[in-house]
């Protein structure tokens, strides 16, 4: 028989490897090129996790932990598969609301499971603090899933004043209890207060947000959800939890941090400046911007402009994944270079609708990473840049940005493709982008529309390229 020292010494083995592998997963995960392995390693060490926790604590026979794998790995594949890359905001704020409301269960189970002298200080303060952030973590994330599907919840910003207040008594009552909870950890009646009143919150804190800031908030939601399983991790004294619950807490922050810094908003604005729910509706009128100033042309005219040029830069956006033309712009660009064309694409930090969008859109396609060029580094060429070719994005290339402070979107940094010799700009019509407002540049002089679904123009572009 093993001594318990060292059977716990055999246990902390896997969980080391465990802990290793989650944070090379996340360092991987930190560039596109490594993004996939960074991805199956941090599986790995979850599988890891839950297959020793399992054993070691004799909760499942091992037939068990198979039907369990079996299924979950089932259900994550055909939604993996399933899902269109523009829904993937809504599905990450399921898991992270699955992902609260585990804690949730967990730190009642071990609520209810210990007799009222077990209670200490620190397994008081871990089962609220799980409870709480759980529970305001599982629906803040079905609200926000709702708000992105459009349906039950409307999908806008709701500011109302009321919601301030109720928030405002939320957060009060919560501290009130769990200061009373936690020293009189027998006390039941508040241990349940805090998880009802911090349900009503998640509910509150994300009703008033608006459609544009809801990755930001899904980030968010996805950092509490880590801290969640952080404090579950005290609660059951599991050093892998507290360990993987803290680095998801933490790359969640940082996310939400790049995110906000990228859009030029703080994220107290996010959370309760209500984009999208101004008033006074968007500051300049589309007709005033466009009558008689926007230069349409066709896929054969932009084709002969292609045909003598040295430098093109895509710059790809929203409209593009939802045409989902990816490949055929891969085609295009290699007829470029097969000219002798430099062919670049333009990354803005917020381009779609999910960090890293553009990134794993063009890697379904193969494009080589060397030509994904970041915000900054692209914006200083765009006047060396003979065509700058927009295929579907909007408020990441609106000047308004720069020029109008009263716009939604001023402040946030823009790829500068007005500077560009001439730009072409493929979407279906002239209306706005995600923050509502019209677009100046598709007004502006060296500017031509090719209007049209993204992937049938850049098709009519290929065949255009070929006939010349
Ligand atoms: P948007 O400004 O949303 O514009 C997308 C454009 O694509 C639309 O104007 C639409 O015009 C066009 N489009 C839609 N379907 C199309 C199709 N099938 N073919 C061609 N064009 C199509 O996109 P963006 O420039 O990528 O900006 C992203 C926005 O999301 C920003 O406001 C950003 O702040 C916000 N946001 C992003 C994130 C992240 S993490 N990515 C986070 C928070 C907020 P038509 O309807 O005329 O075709």
């Amino acid at each position: 028989m093993l001594s318990d020292t060292l059977r716990q010494a055999l246990v902390n083995i896997p969980y080391l490897i465990a802990a290793f592998l989650f944070i090379l997963g996340l360092k991987y995960l930190a560039h596109p090129r490594t993004a996939v392995k960074g991805n199956s390693l941090s599986a790995l060490a979850m599988l890891i996790a839950i297959v020793f926790t399992l054993f070691d604590q004799n909760i499942l026979p091992v037939h068990m932990i198979a039907i369990g794998l079996g299924i979950g790995g089932t259900i994550g594949a055909v939604l993996a598969i399933r899902v269109a890359m523009t829904e993937m905001p809504e599905l990450v704020a399921l898991f992270n609301g699955f992902g609260g409301l585990s804690s949730v269960l967990v730190a009642s189970a071990a609520y209810v499971g210990a007799s009222t002298g077990e209670i200490n200080l620190q397994l008081s303060i871990a089962t609220i603090a799980s409870a709480l952030i759980g529970a305001v973590t599982f629906w803040g994330s079905l609200i926000a899933y709702l708000k992105l599907r459009g349906k039950v919840v409307p999908s806008g910003a709701v500011t109302s004043p009321v919601l301030k207040i109720l928030n405002g008594l939320f957060a009060l009552s919560i501290l009130g209890l769990s200061v009373v909870f936690v020293t009189n950890p027998g006390m039941e009646m508040y241990f349940w207060a805090v998880i009802g009143i911090a349900c009503f919150m998640g509910i509150t804190l994300v009703i008033p947000i608006g459609g544009a800031d809801m990755p930001v908030v899904i980030a968010l939601l996805n950092s509490y959800s880590g801290l969640a399983a952080c404090a579950a991790g005290f609660v059951l004294n599991n050093n892998l939890l507290i360990i993987a619950g803290s680095l998801v807490g933490a790359s969640g922050l940082i996310l939400t941090q790049i995110m906000c810094k990228a859009m030029n908003r703080s994220l107290a604005n996010v959370l309760f400046g209500g984009l999208g729910a101004q008033e006074s509706g968007p500051t300049m009128d589309a007709d005033e911007v466009y009558a008689g100033k926007v230069t349409s042309a066709s896929a054969d005219e932009a084709a002969m402009i292609f045909d003598s040029v040295q430098r093109v830069v895509i710059v790809p956006g929203y409209g593009m994944a939802v045409a989902q033309a990816q490949h055929v712009v891969k085609q295009f660009t290699a007829l470029l270079q097969d000219r002798g064309t430099e062919v670049l694409y333009a990354i803005h930090p917020v381009a779609g609708r999910m960090p890293g969008h553009m990134n794993v859109l063009l890697a379904e396609a193969d494009v080589p990473y060397e030509q994904l060029i970041e915000m900054d580094d692209i914006n200083p060429t765009f006047p060396q840049t003979d065509v700058a070719l927009v295929i579907g994005a909007n408020d990441v290339i609106n000047p308004v940005a720069k020029t109008d402070p009263a716009s939604p979107i001023a402040g946030m940094p823009i790829l500068d493709v007005d500077q560009a010799k001439t730009v072409m700009v493929i979407k279906r019509s002239l209306s706005p982008g995600f923050a509502g407002i019209p677009n100046p540049l598709f007004a502006a002089d060296n500017t031509m529309m090719l209007f049209g679904d993204g992937k049938k123009i850049v098709v009519d572009l290929v065949e255009a390229m070929k006939e010349l």
